[in-house]
């Protein structure tokens, strides 16, 4: 039989910021797939790339200086360590800005326009005077027309929930100039989706029971049914899709249409396409002839946000484009942390996947718990510290590593190294072991990893019980019990080999390590049928995991450690000394804070009535911007978003406290109306709100506020 060749994606993350967990997470449930098939015989290629193109990128770069190449390459540069540090191994890492996706895309297009599929519409629009550009919605704001909220997006108010067009808002401004902005007509390309081809195409490829899960294809057939536009009319089926955007604009021309771009979401699949095409070429090897295999099979890994994208608009442009359609779109829920809310798709919140690593934390036990936890279908999964650790430590140390490091002492000390004969019981527990292969094999490809380690724990349990009748450590006091303890302990290693097969789709790199330990080539599933054998020699056993430390996980969220006592308010230069010195403990003295009557170290103030408040405007605001501040050990200068169409620069002495790259992307509160105040380094146009202790030197540390997810630049604190 030949073996499977497959053509295995994740999604492109947007260009416009560092991976986070659920980056992480869905590199680390593909990864596992792959390595399962390869150890199978399937030939896998297996591409990532970065989603370089589309309006907010373009802003984005523009406001770091930048151009958007440069953005998206500074971003770039940032992939590795993640991707080697959990021991996710692509085989290409290419950018949708590339020469390979310019062309394809190009071509695609063409080919539906040849075949009817593409129309151009004119259609009105928002445009920026002063930016000279066509706005996307979540650029255009104002006051909702339902509720009256201020400041909401052209799309829906976030404060009643109403959906309309951004031509419904009052006194809608710019939020890139603040400008009002003008309708103008523009003639917009539209991929005719609304053909009955396409229709009965994507319910039989989505209905029909192979490209995706079951709980997927009951979405999508509520999608198809009839809806309620904005507008109160009905439609049933699918709208046409506008697939094109106005100049300027960071993408893809189209074809004899100057001035006119594809759509981020057009090119954004193609780049699938494209990094493959870019690996072969780097191998010299045939694109066209590749994809022209009927046998080929080509998976996507992606989560439940972009399921549209995926299982409608994309299918639809491979099939009437003439190109092969995807064998499965495979759909993970969303990563939680800590039962915490779910993470925003921009900014990660509660797991750094790189503080993670730079704490020592071991990236397998993250593939374990990850993995453990992921079964194939739908549904959202929470990183638990408290559950984390227990797992790790209970099942990889506790159950499986166990195993060798209990038997592997008395191979090298009592037998040279050399394995023995495995004698009756010993062999029934093997043919236990190596009876569950299929069913673990089966368990990978359909991603059902919660299986495959439940399974392969199961397994464990069933040696340590072996190990527990036997006790190899009294066997080796015994006199005459030399060949009953090298049957014993070789059984034990035999055992051990073929769970290392079974958990190697998630740890990869222990296995490496069991590998050489066992001196044994790097091992497929079919190996697990074929025993090392009496005599065959093993290396020196060294320690192959260690326990999850629970500091380690109170480090991983805690905020950042060791404050230096630093006296100086937000807005403003500290006229005090600083305390420096290693000597600041952090914990506060006994009863500091806590006194009676005087809560973190001062009085409550007197009492304002609530106008009083009302005078202080208090507004969410997004730091979209943090530098240090040169000649300022004690300032980070803040560039804030606060919803106004402008930036506004503010000094805070937290320096101390936050490293610039901590806080780039999260929101915080601004005191919006105090009078701007001119300072050394600049002017300070606001505050922004932190907390601290009255007394710096006896509890150091100054804390930021962040906002409950749902907030948005603007929001007025009331
Ligand atoms: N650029 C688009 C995808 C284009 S694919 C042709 C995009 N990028 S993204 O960076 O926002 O998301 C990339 C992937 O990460 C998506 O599959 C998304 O579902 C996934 N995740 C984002 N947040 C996640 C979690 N909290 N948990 C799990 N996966 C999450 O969308
Ligand atoms: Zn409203």
């Amino acid at each position: 039989m030949s073996p499977r060749k497959i053509f295995v994606t994740t999604a492109l993350p947007y260009a416009n910021g560092n991976f986070h967990i659920g980056h992480i997470m869905e590199y680390i449930q593909a990864d596992t797939w792959v390595r399962a098939q390869r150890m199978q015989g399937s030939e896998v290629n297996f591409v990532g790339a970065d989603d370089a193109h589309g309006a907010p990128i373009m802003i984005a770069a523009e406001k770091a200086g930048k151009t958007p190449q440069q953005f998206v390459a500074d971003i770039a540069a940032g992939r590795k360590q993640y991707l080697e540090g959990f021991h996710i191994a692509f085989d290409n890492w290419s950018n949708t800005d590339s020469p390979e996706n310019h062309e394809l895309s190009k071509q695609i297009y063409l080919d539906l326009k040849q075949a009817g599929f593409i129309e151009t519409r004119t259609i009105e629009q928002f445009f920026d005077p002063e930016k000279n550009m066509f706005l996307p919605d979540r650029f255009i704001k104002g006051e909702c027309p339902r509720c009256h909220a201020k400041d909401q997006y052209g799309d829906n108010c976030e404060v009643c929930s109403s959906v309309y067009a951004p031509t419904d808002l009052i006194n809608p401004y710019s939020a890139l100039s603040g400008a009002r902005p003008e309708l103008k007509t523009s003639e917009h390309f539209f991929f005719k989706l609304s053909d009955p081809r396409a229709m009965a195409f994507l319910t039989e490829w989505t209905q029909d029971g192979q490209h995706v899960q079951p709980e997927v294809a009951a979405k999508i057939k509520e999608w198809f049914g009839v809806r309620t536009n904005p507008d109160g009319t009905t439609s049933e089926g699918l709208d046409d899709w506008d697939i094109s955007r106005d100049a300027p604009y960071f993408g893809i021309e189209i074809p004899d249409a100057p001035g006119k771009y594809f759509y981020v979401w057009l090119d954004a699949p193609v780049g699938y396409l494209a990094s493959l095409k870019n690996l072969l070429n780097q191998r010299g090897e045939d694109y066209d002839a590749y994809m022209a295999d009927p046998s080929l099979e080509q998976y996507h890994f992606i989560g439940k946000d972009i399921i549209t994208f995926h299982t409608l608009f994309w299918p639809a442009m491979l099939k009437f484009s003439g190109r092969k359609t995807p064998t499965k779109v495979c759909v993970h829920g969303f990563m939680t942390v800590n039962n915490g809310e779910k993470m925003s798709k921009s900014r990660g919140t509660g797991l750094d996947p790189l503080k993670y690593l730079a704490l020592g934390m071991n990236p397998e036990w993250l593939r374990y718990y990850i993995g453990a936890k992921l079964n194939g279908r739908n549904e959202d999964i929470d990183f638990n510290a408290g559950d984390f650790m227990l797992r790790v430590n209970a099942d990889l140390i506790g159950k499986y590593v166990n195993i060798a490091s209990r038997a592997a002492g008395f191979i090298a000390k009592r037998f040279e190294g050399r394995l023995g004969e495995v004698s009756a019981d010993g062999q029934a527990l093997l043919a236990l072991l190596r009876g569950q292969k299929n069913a673990i094999v089966a368990a990978y490809e359909a991603r059902d990893t919660a299986r495959a380690a439940r399974e392969a724990m199961q397994l464990c349990d069933r040696v340590n019980e072996y190990v527990d009748a036997n006790k190899p450590w009294e066997l080796a006091k015994k006199e005459g019990m030399e060949a009953r303890l090298h049957d014993v302990c070789s059984t034990c290693i035999e055992a051990f080999r073929i769970l290392t097969i079974y958990l190697k789709p998630m740890l990869p790199q222990l296995a490496a390590n069991v590998a050489n330990f066992l001196i044994v080539p790097p091992e497929q599933f079919a190996d697990v049928d074929k025993p090392l054998g009496a005599g065959h020699q093993i290396g020196q056993y060294q320690h192959l995991m260690q326990r999850v430390d629970e500091k380690q996980l109170d480090a991983l969220f805690e905020p950042p450690a060791a404050p230096v006592a630093e006296a100086v308010k937000p807005g403003g230069e500290s006229n005090q000394a600083p305390t420096l010195g290693a000597a600041a403990s952090s914990l506060p003295p006994e009863g500091a804070g806590s006194a009676l009557g005087r809560p973190g170290g001062e009085a409550i103030a007197p009492t304002i009535t609530i106008d009083d408040f009302a005078k202080i405007d208090l507004r969410i605001a997004k730091i979209v911007e943090c530098k240090a501040v040169e000649g300022s050990t004690k300032l980070l200068q803040l560039t804030l978003d606060a919803g106004e169409g402008r930036m506004r620069n503010v000094f805070s002495g937290i320096a101390s406290m936050y490293q610039p790259e901590q806080l780039v992307g999260k929101l915080t509160v601004l005191v919006a109306n105090l009078a701007p105040r001119k300072m050394k380094f600049g002017i300070s146009e606001g505050m922004v709100l932190a907390a601290s202790h009255a007394d710096e030197k006896a509890q150091p540390g100054i804390y930021v506020l962040e906002p409950f997810p749902g907030a948005e630049p603007g929001m007025r604190i009331h």
